[in-house]
């Protein structure tokens, strides 16, 4: 589903962010991604959903396929194909990111609402996300009123609402407290048995160290390993 071929990354000034990472995932695979602050984590899972691309001399290429029709191409894809090929992701940050102004049902409800469902549909797919996440007790709270915990599941639920193929979680429990931290893979981990990829860059060795799924290590921007389980 994802291939990186040799991708290298150069922010202006500075040192290599990636360092000819070759590396593929497949689909239906959970993934981790360690490694120390700066060695690339985010910069790597922004190749796979696009927001910054290889250099363009020599920075290999990353292709993400969804089947054999619909493959992107990060030498060729245009602004209006990764607007597309975005809808087909879920991505879910360190920092939340939730809309303050508008209640848990609305802040998920939110990406439903632009692709034209029915509002029976779209109460009926938010429930059910309220449910996978354990949020539904709080579905007319804001934001600012929610624990940490609360609201990164209201973002993996968001995260969740157009059913993506594809998840990629930067750091979702690196706010959060053991117990919390726990939970939300938890939730992770029934997404990926549901059907869908994730991939998630963690710092936190009480997840990854249980040995459950395949790791990648990175070191200042080169793949030091990929097969760790
Ligand atoms: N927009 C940018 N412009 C310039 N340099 C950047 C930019 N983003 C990241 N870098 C640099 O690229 C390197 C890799 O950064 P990246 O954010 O991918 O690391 P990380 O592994 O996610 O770190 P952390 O664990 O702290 O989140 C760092 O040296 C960082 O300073
Ligand atoms: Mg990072």
């Amino acid at each position: 589903m994802i291939h990186l071929h040799h991708v290298t990354k150069t922010y202006r000034g500075s040192w290599k962010a990636l360092d000819d990472v070759t590396l593929q995932i497949a689909k239906g695979e959970f993934v981790f991604l360690t490694g120390a602050s700066g060695a690339g984590k985010s910069t790597l899972l922004k190749m796979i959903y696009m927001d910054e691309r290889p250099d363009l001399f020599r920075g290999g290429q990353v292709l993400v396929s969804f089947g054999r029709e619909c493959v992107y191409d990060s030498k060729t894809a245009r602004d209006s194909d990764i607007q597309k090929f975005r809808r087909m992701l879920g991505i879910v940050f360190q920092d939340f990111k939730l809309l303050d102004d508008r209640d848990v049902f609305e802040n998920i409800a939110f990406a439903l609402r632009v692709t034209g469902y029915k509002s029976s549909e779209i109460r009926s797919r938010v429930f059910e996300l309220m449910a996978l996440t354990g949020i539904s007790h709080r579905r007319n709270a804001f934001p600012h009123t929610l624990s940490g915990g609360e609201r990164q599941r209201v973002a993996i639920a968001r995260a969740m609402a157009n059913d993506p193929r594809l998840l990629i979680a930067d750091e979702p429990t690196g706010n959060l407290d053991p117990d919390n931290a726990q939970r939300v893979f938890e939730i992770l981990r029934t997404i990926n048995e549901r059907g869908t990829t994730v991939v998630m860059a963690t710092h936190n060795p009480n997840l990854y160290g249980a040995k459950t799924f395949r790791r990648l290590v990175l070191d200042h921007g080169r793949l030091a390993s990929k097969d760790l389980i």
